[in-house]
């Protein structure tokens, strides 16, 4: 494995597409309607706000293995501005893992938002979703949960 963040160029989101649209992926998802289209009319938005607009409230790459050459997940975070607080999100493809993906792209993610001055991420993690397992591992703490989801947070100060 030789993992790097690769920010996707325009033409590269087809890759998000098939992500988003394939079953076994999205299946921790199927609360909220399991997969999700992505159709091109929608990517020029889509990469302004997220790529192009290179603001500090987003962030998204994709998860590259130079070793196989071949992108095996996204992962981003973005501000939620209500609560004013930062939001992490990851999706391996189903046939990449267990294979140590999840944890290295989500620690590199934490050390990039600590260079960029952000202080803690949360994310909120479906009740039924045993990816929450990961999440302790790497030392995010669970901060609050309801019948829906547990929220947990990294402090990175
Ligand atoms: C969660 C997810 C990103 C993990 O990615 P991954 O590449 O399979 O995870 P890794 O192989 O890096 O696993 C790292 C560790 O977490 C544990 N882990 C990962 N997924 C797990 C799961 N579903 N159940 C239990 N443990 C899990 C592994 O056992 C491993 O532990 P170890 O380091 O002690 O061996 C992936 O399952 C996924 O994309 N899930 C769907 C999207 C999702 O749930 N995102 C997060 C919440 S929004």
């Amino acid at each position: 494995m030789n993992v790097i963040l690769k920010k996707p160029t325009f033409d590269e989101l087809v890759f998000r597409q098939k992500l988003m649209l394939d079953e076994d992926t999205m299946s921790y998802n199927k609360a909220y309607g399991g997969t999700i289209e992505f159709p091109k009319e929608n990517w020029a938005n889509w990469y302004k706000h997220w790529i192009l607009d290179d603001s500090k409230d987003y962030f998204y790459r994709y998860i590259f293995d130079k070793n196989i050459n071949e992108f095996v997940g996204e992962i981003s975070y973005r501000k939620d501005k209500q609560e004013d607080c930062y939001i992490c999100s990851i999706i391996i493809l189903h046939k990449y893992r267990n294979k140590g993906y999840g944890k290295k792209a989500l620690t590199m993610l934490c050390d990039i938002a600590k260079q960029n001055g952000i202080n803690s991420l949360f994310d909120n993690i479906a009740l039924n979703n045993p990816s929450l397992s990961l999440f302790l591992k790497l030392g995010f703490k669970i901060c609050y949960q309801n019948n829906e989801f547990t929220r947990v947070k990294i402090d990175l100060k």
